[in-house]
């Protein structure tokens, strides 16, 4: 059994023990589980100069990007980044959305007619890269990139077990990390020389743009913001689709509601696949558990919490609360369309994080689930060879295993 394989177990007795703000020791750090909504609010929301992220490791790969930044640099470079992915500044990324949705059926319209196996997973992964860079830089994700872009993966997904010197840990991915920088320093330059597209620029071209206002966005910043908007913004949405996709097998019956809820292109439509989306979020959040640190003494629902503690926010576990969710482990989308069909509280339903330091991307993210299952769903039926029958909780929680299937020919 895997080390996150028990932490989840271990967190589950907690909670059942010891209900919604909990203290237990971590192999020797005593530890504050939340999983209250309104602790949750609390802690994230409400007291965020109180609940600090601390984020050592994954600075090696994202260094001072706007996940880990702290203080006035955090607050800068979330401005920037906000006015892009909210509002009129979204509008910009929904074009390239569409092609890297277009791109992607496309494909499967060639898995179908070939009967080729093909991964799901693998397939989400390559969508949501494609969204991301095409955002960024304005330009299809080419197979060069693609196959370097995999050292990204590869470092996070060794972080959790690096040496704790930070040397040591930088050597050991060095490698990867060279890949990474060079294909960054490729970007910007592209980025720099290039003219904007028929879009408007890319992200990485504001950025480029704000150090005449910000001189802080030196090409080193520019790089973090490039790798975390990678980090953040990728696998997060390959494993929710392929969650999905998993899930639509389990449940057929959703997949065919959700296509029964109106004309293809209407309101209703997208208002049921994104129901499919936020019950897929409900069930399995990729960001399973949120770290947060105690920075000065406080008192969390009737508990004292030193400062110093560590504390483990995990909307997995709010999420599955029957109290919260009755039947909580059958996937349900209506919930997400009947007025009454979820609890409402800020805190009971929070895959994107809240307060301040929720997720930037939550537009961009569901937008693009959106498209691409309104490409992918009226034409296509995965059906999977083996199915992974448990969940790999690392830094995401994902299946544990591959997902290899075949895709039903289209209709004459
Ligand atoms: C932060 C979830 C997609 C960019 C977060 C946080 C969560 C989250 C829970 C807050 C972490 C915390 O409070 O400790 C998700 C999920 C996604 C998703 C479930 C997809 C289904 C994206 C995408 C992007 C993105 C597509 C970018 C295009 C970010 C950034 C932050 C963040 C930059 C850090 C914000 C800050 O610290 O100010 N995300 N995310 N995310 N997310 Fe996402």
């Amino acid at each position: 059994m895997g080390i996150e394989r028990e932490l989840i177990e271990l967190l589950s007795q907690v909670r059942e023990r010891s209900g919604g703000v909990a203290t237990f020791r971590l192999g020797s750090t005593p530890t504050v589980l939340v999983t209250d909504p309104q602790a949750v609010q609390h802690v994230l929301a409400r007291h965020p100069e109180l609940y600090v992220k601390r984020s050592h490791r994954a600075r090696l790969l994202i260094g001072d990007g706007v996940l880990s930044a702290t203080g006035t640099a955090w607050k800068r470079q979330r401005r920037l980044l906000q006015s892009q992915f909210t509002g009129t500044g979204m509008r910009r990324y929904e074009q390239r959305i569409t092609e890297a949705a277009r791109t992607t059926a496309g494909r499967w319209d060639g898995y179908a007619r070939t009967g080729q196996t093909f991964d799901v997973g693998q397939e989400m992964r390559r969508f949501a890269l494609d969204a991301i860079w095409r955002s960024l830089t304005g330009h299809p994700l080419d197979d060069e990139t693609e196959r370097e872009l995999a050292a990204v993966e590869s470092v996070a997904a060794a972080l959790p077990t690096l040496p704790t010197d930070a040397a040591d840990a930088r050597g050991a991915v060095a490698a990867d990390l060279a890949r990474i920088d060079a294909v960054a320093h490729r970007a910007i330059e592209a980025a720099r020389g290039g003219a904007a597209g028929p879009d408007g620029p890319g992200l990485l071209r504001v950025l480029i743009d704000a150090a005449a206002e910000h001189p802080e966005y030196t090409d080193p910043l520019i790089r973090d913001e490039l790798v975390t908007l990678l980090v953040a913004g990728h696998e997060t949405t390959a494993t929710t689709l392929t969650w999905l996709h998993l899930l639509l097998d389990r449940y057929p019956a959703a997949r065919e509601e959700a296509l029964a809820a109106g004309e293809e292109g209407s309101a209703q439509r997208r208002q049921a696949i994104q129901a499919l989306v936020h019950e897929t979020l409900r069930l399995y959040p990729p960001a399973w558990i949120l770290p947060r640190h105690a920075s000065e003494d406080d008192t969390l629902a009737g508990h004292a919490i030193e400062a110093g503690t560590d504390l483990l926010v995990c909307p997995y576990l709010t999420h599955r609360d029957p109290e919260l969710w009755p039947d909580p482990e059958h996937f349900d989308p209506r919930r997400f369309i009947a007025p009454d069909g979820r609890p409402t509280q800020p805190g009971a339903y929070f895959p994107f994080g809240i307060g301040p330091r929720a997720c930037l991307g939550l537009q961009f993210a569901v937008r693009e689930t959106t498209v691409l299952l309104e490409h992918l769903l009226p034409v296509h039926t995965p059906v999977f060879h083996s199915i992974p029958t448990k969940a790999a909780y690392g830094i995401t929680v994902r299946p544990d295993g591959p997902t290899p299937a075949v895709l039903k020919p289209p209709l004459a």
